[in-house]
């Protein structure tokens, strides 16, 4: 017997398995839904309908993104711990899969037991943004103002897990000051926030805010990787202006239900991989400053060792840090 029979025999066993009724439908027969754990209209959002529109020409069926908010990303994830493993439901997250132990002490899931692994996506930047008419014109007058007006600024963010309050949190330790956090359902109203200039600061993805930092709607005080990127190739880093260290980027990797089928996995694995090299995908997440990853980062192995590594990586940073929110 031929590896690719088996494959065919085991996919027809698991489409039985799912309760499909037929024994030769091909996965998927119905629309596919892709949980977004924070706002619409945010950078999480943004990568997953971007992705779903080729998943979704690739697969047949129509991607369905569906935004699960709170608890920066605990809550969606815990809704697809007890999802139906049925081929159906998936769930695109960033480095808040990781974080979210050290950060809350009751988890009704485990990012390392409760999930299937499909593969990582992209890599995205972030980016430091004040209100369009907050007095600091760069990052050194910032920092000075900062430390004279601390307890004046209003810093939005989406909640501990979000990669919005793990940069703001990182930058207050950097220059040392505590500001007033404000926490929204994802950056999506936080940027609607710092448009309307409801709050003064703001960390957030370059997904979202490159067409911001382009039309000059907000301040912009640098990216926050340890390199400039090529997107905004004369913007300088935190780190070259001063914030020595200061390295941070998102990941993103998408998971299913624990028990979700292996030959649906592995399908929707392929349509992942697809996507990734699709010319629409490439530019849209060129044109915002994402990076796609690797094609070895695009494995489920990949993505499982990854959320490892960063749970071992962040975890003792947060406890020592006394983030814990519950
Ligand atoms: C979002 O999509 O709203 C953001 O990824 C939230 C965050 O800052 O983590």
């Amino acid at each position: 017997m031929t590896s690719k029979f088996l494959k065919l025999t085991s996919l027809t066993i698991a489409l039985f398995a799912m309760g499909t009724g037929a024994a030769h439908a091909e996965y998927p027969e119905h629309p596919i839904t892709l949980v977004v754990p924070f706002a619409a209209g945010g950078p999480t959002d943004v990568v997953a309908r971007s992705l779903g529109a080729e998943l979704g020409k690739i697969l047949k069926q129509p991607i369905v993104v569906e935004n699960k908010t709170g608890a920066g990303g605990t809550v969606a994830a815990a809704h697809i711990a007890n999802s139906k493993p049925d081929g159906y439901t998936f769930f695109l997250h960033h480095n808040g899969m990781a974080t979210a132990p050290a950060l809350y002490k009751n988890l009704k899931f485990d990012p390392l037991n409760s999930f299937e692994y499909v593969g990582e996506v992209v890599d995205v930047p972030m980016t430091l943004l004040a209100r369009a008419d907050f007095p600091p014109n760069n990052l050194q007058e910032f920092i000075e103002y900062a430390k004279q007006n601390a307890d004046t600024i209003n810093l939005a963010n989406a909640g501990p897990g979000a990669v919005s309050q793990l940069c703001g949190s990182l930058l207050q330790q950097a220059i040392d000051t505590k500001f007033t956090t404000i926490p929204f359902q994802g950056t999506g109203p936080a940027m609607t926030a710092l448009l309307g200039k409801q709050v003064d600061i703001l960390c957030d993805q370059t997904t979202q805010t490159i067409p911001h930092i382009d039309a000059k709607t907000v301040k912009f005080y640098g990216v926050t990787t340890k390199d400039r990127i090529s997107k905004l190739p004369d913007a300088p880093t935190l780190d070259e202006q001063g914030l020595k260290g200061f390295d941070f980027k998102v990941w993103h990797g998408i998971y299913a239900p624990k028990g979700t089928p292996e030959p649906v996995i592995t399908k929707f694995n392929g349509a992942l991989k697809e996507a990734l090299k699709s010319e629409p995908f490439k530019k849209k997440m060129a044109d915002l400053g994402a990076e796609i990853v690797s094609e070895e980062r695009q494995t489920p192995e990949s993505l499982k060792n990854w959320v490892d590594a960063e749970i071992k990586k962040w975890g003792p940073i947060l406890q020592a840090e006394g983030m814990n929110v519950n």
